[in-house]
């Protein structure tokens, strides 16, 4: 994966292209202060809410008593309300190519589904692949030595839409050849997958070749589709998951081979097909490693009130503890 197929797999870069075949969007650039706020994590206060909603809090214990105010961006914040009821009041959002997947557990909802400023910085400032975007986007790649190229980063508001995840497929297509085909949500076992694997398969290969082939500005890319939609599109490298394939298998000169255990299907042409069997063990969202104990989630969004008057007593008392221990020192000096 070189550098240059990274710049090509940005959103601003595939969604002209594929446009008709995807979820409507729209792209604003994000401002350079935008940019600051959400990679200083010295703080995590959330700005771009209503004035009366903002959550204020502050993980740096020197300045507890100090009042931290959330930065705001109101120019920025009208255009991305603007925005987001263009696109009919909820959205998924996204950066240049990652959308913060590993920090739904933080909002309320428990889900990508904003329809401010503030729920998109909350999920932003909280997920490691947004950072990821901000400071890291070439790894992996192969060219590493070469300069980097210049980024232009941009906010990806895309119309909230309930998908099924039993309905996705990642697709990963080489040399302009569709070579594979993996059930995305890989951890459970969905019975229809099973059943329509044929038409699935030809489905797929029917609008690979009918919109996607020849369209790209790469040969390799990998993208994820649901039945005739284009979800995403991501570099073919180790930056993108590979699912129920490997990267070693997926970049080896060698044809796929069958794999009955994932549930493969071997075809003369065409791709391999894979998808998780009913006799696979289900296994654990990849994303939980990311989560961290739901009472920090309460406390840190006031959601259960009794935790938090919980929290403040504890808070109250080793303080008091703390004060007599020191007084008690005082008085042991004074006695000496
Ligand atoms: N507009 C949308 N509305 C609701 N859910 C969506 C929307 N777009 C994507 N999703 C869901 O979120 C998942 C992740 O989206 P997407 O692939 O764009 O994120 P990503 O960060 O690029 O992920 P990856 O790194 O795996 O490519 C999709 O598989 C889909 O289930
Ligand atoms: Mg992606």
């Amino acid at each position: 994966m070189k550098k240059e197929q990274v710049v090509n797999c940005q959103f601003s870069v595939w969604y002209p292209i594929f446009k008709k075949h995807t979820i409507k969007s729209l792209i604003l650039p994000l401002p350079q202060n935008v940019i600051d706020y959400l990679l200083d994590d010295g703080t995590l206060v959330v700005s771009g809410g209503d004035n009366n909603n903002q959550q204020n809090q502050t993980n740096n214990s020197d300045s507890e008593e100090e009042d931290v105010q959330a930065p705001e961006f109101p120019e920025f914040n009208s255009k991305v309300l603007e925005a987001i009821n263009t696109l009919g009041g909820c959205v998924f959002p996204k950066l240049n190519w990652s959308a913060p997947r590993d920090a739904n557990w933080i909002a309320l909802n428990s889900s990508l589904q904003c329809q401010s400023l503030s729920d998109i910085f909350l999920l932003f400032k909280s997920s490691d692949f947004i950072t990821h975007d901000l400071t890291q986007p070439f790894l992996h790649s192969s060219d590493e030595d070469s300069p980097n190229p210049a980024i232009n980063y941009e906010l990806v508001l895309r119309k909230w839409s309930e998908l099924l995840p039993g309905g996705e497929f990642r697709c990963f297509i080489k040399e302009n050849k569709l070579i594979g085909i993996s059930q995305r949500d890989y951890t459970q076992y969905y019975h229809h997958i099973s059943k329509q694997e044929a038409q699935i398969c030809h489905s797929i290969q029917e609008f690979f070749s009918q919109h996607v082939q020849y369209q790209f500005l790469d040969e390799d890319c990998e993208w994820d589709s649901g039945k005739v939609w284009l979800i995403d599109l991501n570099p073919f490298g180790e930056v993108t998951d590979s699912l129920l394939f490997t990267w070693e298998e997926l970049t080896s000169g060698n044809s796929l081979s069958a794999n009955q255990e994932q549930g493969d299907t071997a075809q003369q042409e065409g791709p391999v097909f894979r998808y998780t069997t009913s006799d696979v063990t289900v296994q654990p969202s990849p994303c939980l490693s990311y989560r961290i104990p739901r009472d920090f989630v309460d406390l840190s969004t006031g959601e259960d009130a009794y935790k938090l008057i919980d929290f403040l007593k504890l808070v109250r008392m080793t303080k008091k503890r703390q004060q007599e221990d020191s007084e008690e020192e005082v008085e042991e000096e004074v006695r000496q």
